[in-house]
């Protein structure tokens, strides 16, 4: 901000909308679209994020914010704010060297936004992991249909020190995807180095030969293992496959979140994924309160929609612990890698605790307890 008074112009754009365009203009058409696309006609995709247009708070004053904590608990750990990375897939398609998703672990240890990395990422658990330095990572896993291939993954992971396994349930199959469809674009079925499965011993021994010698093979391989349709009968199986807190991401129905806490999951992640998978739907931010409520006192994470810092300060308003920053941080990435991604990172940041200040809420407690009011039906 300071440096924005003194005239400095940041090489990678404050807000959002400037931040899309120019990041689209930089990205190659297939990666723009596979970015910035969605399901169907990506009515709901627009709707998550219009949506926190009819939420409103109210400021207070006289209220003591020189000092501002924004630090919250989640599931044993002490993040330094309310904010972490969603999982994307093969962000290395947004980074010219092909490791987004190193470069974004980096700007998880720059900032202290943790990163939930992504099962279908370009870079190993392992390496995604050491670069996040001290900042924890939280491991995202897609079930693949064979159990062993599963609990190798979450082993993995485990062993790289990652600090929760979230499990998203509402991807098992690839939502449908026009602007994907139309170009033929499905960037992580076309020579896309899907390092997880590649590094993978249970993996490795289903092929006839390594992936270094034939991708194309190991894709189509990958295919077939890719997405296992999970139901409340597999939950005592996933919940048994970790000793980690385990959050299920994906959750958007009030009953879904008390099975899911009764079955013994740690967290629950609300969140229609951008509206990538099932279009129709209602936007993110406004299931959330209902997800709050019968979610009871356990943690909910929550994504979909997210564009600025007062979009977080308004979705911790409305009960989420913690909030998912996901298309905006590939932007960053797009336009100067991890440093790009730190800095959209640090300007949501920014911007949610300068509205924490000016609206006289020292602490999230704060922000909690003053609430947002719905303005229109
Ligand atoms: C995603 N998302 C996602 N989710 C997940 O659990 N595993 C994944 O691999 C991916 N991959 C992925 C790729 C891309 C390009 C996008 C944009 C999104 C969904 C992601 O975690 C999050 O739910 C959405 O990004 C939230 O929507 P907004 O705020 O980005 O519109």
């Amino acid at each position: 901000y300071g440096a924005g008074l003194a005239g400095v112009v940041p090489k990678v754009p404050v807000d959002f909308a400037t931040l899309e365009a120019r990041a689209l203009a930089a990205l190659p058409p297939s990666v723009r679209d596979y970015v910035q696309g969605g399901c169907g006609d990506e009515h709901t995709q627009r709707t998550n994020a219009e949506a926190f247009r009819h939420w409103g708070m109210t400021p207070r004053m006289m209220v003591d914010c020189e000092t501002r904590d924004l630090s919250v608990r989640l599931c044993g750990l002490t993040l330094p704010s309310p904010v972490f990375m969603a999982p994307i897939g093969v962000t290395g398609l947004c980074t010219p060297d092909g490791h987004g998703d190193l470069a974004a672990a980096r700007a998880a240890a720059e900032t202290g936004v943790p990163l939930v990395a992504s099962t279908l990422s370009n870079d190993p658990l392992e390496a995604v992991a050491a670069a996040s330095g001290a900042t924890p990572a939280l491991f995202q896993l897609y079930t693949p249909k064979d159990r062993d291939l599963a609990a190798s993954l979450v082993a993995r992971a485990e062993g790289a020190g990652y600090k929760a396994i979230v499990v998203t349930l509402d991807t098992w199959v690839t939502g449908w995807r026009p602007r994907d469809l139309n170009t033929g674009n499905f960037p992580q079925l076309r020579g896309a180095v899907l390092a997880n499965y590649f590094s993978d011993p249970v993996f490795r021994a289903q092929l006839a030969v390594p992936p270094e010698q034939d991708p194309a093979a190991a894709i189509r391989q990958w295919m077939g293992v890719f997405g296992k349709v999970l139901t409340w009968d597999d939950m005592p199986w996933l919940r048994a496959l970790t000793s980690l807190p385990l959050i299920l991401k994906g959750i958007c129905h009030p009953d879904d979140a008390r099975r899911a806490i009764d079955a013994g999951a740690d967290a629950i992640y609300c969140s229609n994924h951008g509206g990538r998978q099932a279009n129709g739907g209602i936007a993110a931010i406004d299931l959330l309160p209902d997800i709050v409520a019968a979610a009871g006192g356990t943690p909910v994470l929550f994504d979909s929609g997210i564009r600025s810092g007062t979009d977080v300060v308004k979705a911790l308003a409305l009960g989420a612990t913690a909030v998912g920053i996901g298309r905006p941080y590939s932007y960053g990435l797009a336009l100067d890698g991890a440093a790009g991604c730190a800095h959209v990172l640090r300007c949501i940041l920014a911007e949610a605790d300068l509205l924490m200040a000016v609206n006289g809420w020292p602490t999230i407690a704060a922000v909690r307890k003053a609430g947002a009011r719905r303005l229109t039906a």
